[in-house]
């Protein structure tokens, strides 16, 4: 094959790095093909960038084969990049040799018009090749480099937390089971399901976060973020759930609540200045087709400076709010969705990040601040999404973590080793979770965390 040999498309339309006058080799799929007696175009596009490459034939009866080359087609094409005489690009492809891979016929699904994205949904095995899902998947992925180097440039050790793991780290049930057992046949001991048996001698799930790993290798690493695969179980229909999502989170030693949300707004910025920088190609195309002011949003957080306002305050601006709420605020209440984007959309109007939540309404790790009903908890929330990132400084008091999971209930016996942090070398340590999902929903603008996951997996829908 020419693999080393082809030309992407991005390096000449993109990047600018071929001068006309010089043979390439394209090797792609066709968009769309128009034939005259005088003069055949194809549009070419190689998944590289969201543009494509018009390859042109001055003399279509000399090539045969272009009678079965149709939109889906693979095709290579050999020929000289030109100067192109037509407005709207800079080259074409003057066609010596054309060579058809892989044909498609009539019933190909993406033909020439627009399609829906709940369509698309239904044929994600060839929606990568329409421009908004290409131009998603090379955002994910840039972006996923870029948490990377954000991290490893400030001396963070990525850790591998393990996907199977005996704990519900965030102690709210939502866990997905995993198990060798025979369904029908499940083991039984004194009217429980006898987990000794299972395929790992304990009960396992899939893990709901990677944090209390990543806490051991905070105390011992200093600095560590994970960036993996996390799933849960929450019948949740709405448009930023998914069931399997990927989240980043950082967890640093000797660093407190405030801190950490120093790191988180600095994180985030760098995220969004990254796509903006080096994905401005795409970012292009989101800003004319997907949402016309999403490079301006991303541009306006980075210009912001936090709000940060705690729980307490959040409430009172909510409760002497004119607007109508479904759920209805006082203190106590977990914030919804609708609260969320109320405060940062339309009170401050930048991202805000709210912190020092009621004891009651979250994860039992986080640390007890001095008046006993409020925890060391931070959520930042940005205009349109809501919240982004939760966060919290966790409790390393022992006795402490003692009596909150007894008193929310929690079996304290298989966190044995989640003690032991407290009782050797404790320090306070901090850390937060990023949905990269969510991220990429904002970067890109689209609506739907179906939309910027190449495969979905949300309730009733685990299709592939
Ligand atoms: O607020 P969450 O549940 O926090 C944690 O899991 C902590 N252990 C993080 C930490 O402190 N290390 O989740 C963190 C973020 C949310 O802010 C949200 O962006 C995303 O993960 N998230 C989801 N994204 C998509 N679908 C879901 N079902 C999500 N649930 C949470
Ligand atoms: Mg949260």
């Amino acid at each position: 094959m020419d693999y080393f040999r082809r030309t992407k498309i991005a390096g000449i339309i993109v990047e600018d790095k071929v001068e006309t006058g010089r043979e390439v080799i394209i090797l792609g799929w066709v968009r769309t093909v128009r034939t005259s007696k005088a003069v055949a175009f194809i549009e070419i596009n190689d998944g590289s960038c969201v543009g494509n490459l018009q390859a042109v034939i001055n003399n279509p009866e000399d090539f045969p084969i272009l009678a079965d080359i149709l939109t889906g087609a693979a095709v290579r094409v050999a020929g000289k990049l030109i100067d192109s005489p037509a407005k709207g690009q800079k080259y074409e492809l003057a066609v010596e040799k054309l060579d058809l891979i892989g044909p498609a016929d009539q019933s190909y699904p993406l033909q020439k018009k627009r399609h829906t994205f709940e369509y698309l949904r239904e044929i994600a095995h060839l929606r990568p090749r329409t421009n908004t899902f290409g131009a998603v998947n090379r955002v994910r992925s840039k972006i996923a480099y870029a948490v990377h180097k954000y991290f490893q440039e400030h001396g963070f050790v990525y850790l591998h937390t393990p996907i199977i793991t005996s704990a519900d780290a965030e102690g709210a049930g939502e866990v997905f089971r995993v198990t060798a057992f025979d369904l029908a046949k499940v083991p039984m001991k004194d009217g429980d399901i006898d987990f000794d048996e299972d395929f790992f001698g304990t009960e396992t799930f899939l893990t709901v976060s990677g944090q209390l790993e990543a806490e051991i290798g905070a105390l011992a690493l200093s600095d560590v973020y994970t960036f993996s695969p996390t799933f849960r179980a929450e019948e949740s229909y709405t448009s930023r759930h998914a069931s399997e999502f990927w989240m980043i989170e950082p967890e640093m030693a000797f660093c407190d609540l405030q801190e950490t949300m120093d790191i988180a707004v600095d994180f985030l910025k760098y995220i969004f200045r990254f796509a903006l920088e080096e994905c401005a190609d795409d970012m292009a195309f989101f800003g004319k087709w997907i949402d016309k002011t999403v490079q301006q949003t991303l541009e306006h957080v980075i210009e912001s400076d936090f709000e940060r306002i705690t729980y307490t305050e959040a409430v009172k601006i909510l409760e002497k709010s004119s607007q109508s709420f479904e759920f209805p605020v006082g203190w106590g209440c977990d914030l919804q969705s609708e609260h969320e984007r109320y405060i940062t959309e339309k009170v401050f109007k930048k991202p805000v990040i709210v912190y020092d939540y009621p004891k009651d309404i979250k994860a039992f790790y986080m640390r007890v601040n001095d008046d006993g009903k409020t925890v060391g908890a931070m959520d930042a929330l940005v205009p349109k999404i809501g919240e982004i990132i939760g966060g919290s400084q966790r409790e390393e008091r022992y006795d402490v973590l003692m009596q909150t999971m007894k008193e929310k209930g929690l079996k304290t016996d298989i966190y044995d080793w989640y003690f032991d942090l407290r009782k050797y070398g404790r320090v306070p340590h901090s850390g937060f979770g990023l949905g990269f999902d969510r991220t990429l929903m904002y970067i890109t603008g689209m609506s739907n965390i179906r939309d910027v996951q190449p495969f979905p997996r949300v309730p009733r829908w685990a299709k592939f």
